[in-house]
């Protein structure tokens, strides 16, 4: 291998080199050394989730505004949304807001979840036990594609999940999501924004042992900076534009995590 292209790779392993600048490194390699890289970092970034399921589990939930952020993306996905028979949830984790969808709402028939990381695919089968008969679970990289016939979901959805791909693989994928979905159907997304600090989080904190506030801080810090490390982020304009590229409306768009985080709402035309 190129010896460039190998340390281009190691770099973005150790996370020393982060995603924007490795894309630029590679802007003026043959298409098939761009391939090796990317597939490089795609391995990279599945094992990245795979290791992230405590995180998940046990600290994630208790950062401030998270539930507030979940209760809201949830809210503006079914509020006035009749296509809610058949949903695919894209990047479902470890199914937390695939749950709370299908035990708020009843009327969902069938919930596709897509997942590629085997640790999430695990917790999710358990997770979900009770949803077994409603619950399709595809363990797959849902990059290369939506293993669904077209026109056949009421409503996709993906909680910071898709928006974690880079901008070719986004529009592609935001152009799979509007072939699967029937005619109105609706699609939401929420994604970190670009150039956005955790400032103010410790300030946030309502808890009162100074030891685990401490912890989850550390962690909290620790899983963004290497989020930004590891993948794009966008812009709202950027993924407004994106979206609406793909043949889609947005009828909706709102900041959460004091404006660290976009939710948006758009409709098949
Ligand atoms: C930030 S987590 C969000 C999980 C879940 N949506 C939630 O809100 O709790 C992103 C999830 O998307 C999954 N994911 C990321 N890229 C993926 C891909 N290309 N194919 C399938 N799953 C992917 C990750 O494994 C991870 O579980």
């Amino acid at each position: 291998m190129n010896r460039s292209i190998e340390n281009l790779i190691k770099d973005y392993q150790r996370e020393e080199i982060n995603y924007d600048d490795i894309m630029l490194a590679i802007n003026s390699f043959s298409e098939s050394d761009r391939q090796v890289v990317i597939t490089a970092m795609t391995e990279k970034q599945r094992t990245f989730w795979d290791d992230q399921l405590d995180y998940y589990l046990n600290l994630h939930p208790q950062l401030p505004l998270v539930e507030d952020h979940i209760n809201d993306f949830v809210g503006r996905l079914m509020g006035e949304n009749s296509n809610i028979k058949v949903m695919a949830d894209l990047g479902c984790g470890y199914g937390k807001v695939t749950m709370i969808i299908l035990n708020a709402y009843p009327g969902v028939e069938k919930m596709i979840g897509v997942e590629y990381a085997p640790s999430m695919i695990a917790q999710a089968k358990k997770h979900l036990v009770n949803f077994k008969n409603k619950l399709n679970l595809q363990g797959c990289d849902f990059s290369s594609g939506i293993v669904l016939t077209s026109e056949s979901v009421g409503t996709v959805y993906s909680n910071w999940g898709i928006a974690y791909l880079g901008e070719r693989d986004l529009l592609r994928m935001l152009k799979e999501i509007h072939r699967v979905l029937i005619s109105s159907g609706r699609f939401g997304m929420s994604a970190l924004i670009k150039g956005t600090k955790m400032a103010g989080l410790k300030r946030l904190l309502g808890v009162s042992d100074l030891l685990w506030k401490g912890k989850l801080i550390q962690a909290a810090l620790k899983f963004e900076k290497r989020l930004k490390i590891l993948f794009p982020m966008y812009t709202v304009r950027e993924l407004v534009d994106l979206t609406e590229q793909a043949g889609f409306k947005v009828v909706d768009t709102n900041l959460t995590l004091r404006d660290r985080s976009v939710t948006i709402i758009a409709q098949k035309i």
